[in-house]
């Protein structure tokens, strides 16, 4: 969303895009997930009287609408991409193919998973961390608006302090933010460590690909 209250923000879309650009020119396989939150939201459907799982695909084809746009922008800026769905929808996007996604990342091209796990009830969190262990990928990075994980809400407790390194055990243990249970717990069980960073600051996902102390570093 960016500075608008709704939808797409096409300078901050493009920052994303561009940061994306420097993090794979340094020789790295991406795969993105994208939510769909500035879009539509599926549990804001039930407040609305919706049945949730309706909510939930509605949220699933915002998701598409923001892959298209990332797509897009990252074309403009030379990246080559490939989007695969979860929901089959040919005329717009590959279906999601787990080897032909391997393939893509092996040719160099970012790829782009859209519409979550093409389930109701899973965050894009969840297709996240779903689709990273499919591909074998080394680490999630979870960017987000806050710049790693706190003992406390930064944005409501001044006295919040951020961990550099935290075990999956201890989020568990102290009731800790991170992502959605049944996504962190895919991570958890299957040894895919996951970095939490802002992604609104420029040049973060570059120096993570270095190798520099950004964010939090959950393992
Ligand atoms: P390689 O065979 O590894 O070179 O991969 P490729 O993705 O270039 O080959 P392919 O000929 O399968 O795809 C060419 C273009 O068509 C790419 O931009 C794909 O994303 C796109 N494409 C492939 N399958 C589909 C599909 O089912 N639906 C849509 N909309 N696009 C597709």
């Amino acid at each position: 969303m960016g500075e608008k209250q709704f939808g797409i923000d096409n300078t901050r879309l493009s920052e994303y895009a561009e940061q994306i650009k420097e993090a794979h020119e340094k020789g790295v396989e991406i795969a993105i997930v994208i939510g769909g939150g500035n879009i539509f939201r599926g549990v804001q459907a039930e407040q609305g009287g919706m049945d949730r799982t309706h909510g939930d695909y509605m949220g699933m084809l915002a998701t598409m609408i923001n892959s298209m746009a990332l797509q897009a922008s990252l074309e403009s800026k030379g990246v080559k991409t490939r989007l695969q769905s979860a929901i089959e929808m040919k005329e717009i996007a590959e279906p999601f193919v787990r080897r032909r996604a391997v393939r893509h990342l092996e040719k160099g091209r970012v790829v782009i998973f859209g519409a979550g796990t093409g389930n109701p009830y899973f965050t894009t969190d969840s297709a996240a961390s779903l689709r990273a262990i499919e591909i074998n990928a080394d680490v999630i990075l979870k960017g987000t608006r806050v710049d790693g994980i706190y003992t406390a809400d930064p944005e409501k407790d001044p006295s919040a302090e951020k961990y550099e390194t935290i075990s999956f055990d201890e989020v568990y243990e102290k009731g800790l933010n991170v992502m959605d249970m049944t996504a962190f717990t895919l991570c958890k069980e299957n040894d895919l460590p996951i970095i939490v960073f802002d992604m609104n600051a420029k040049g973060n996902l570059k120096r993570i690909i270095k190798g520099d102390q950004v964010g939090t570093l959950v393992k």
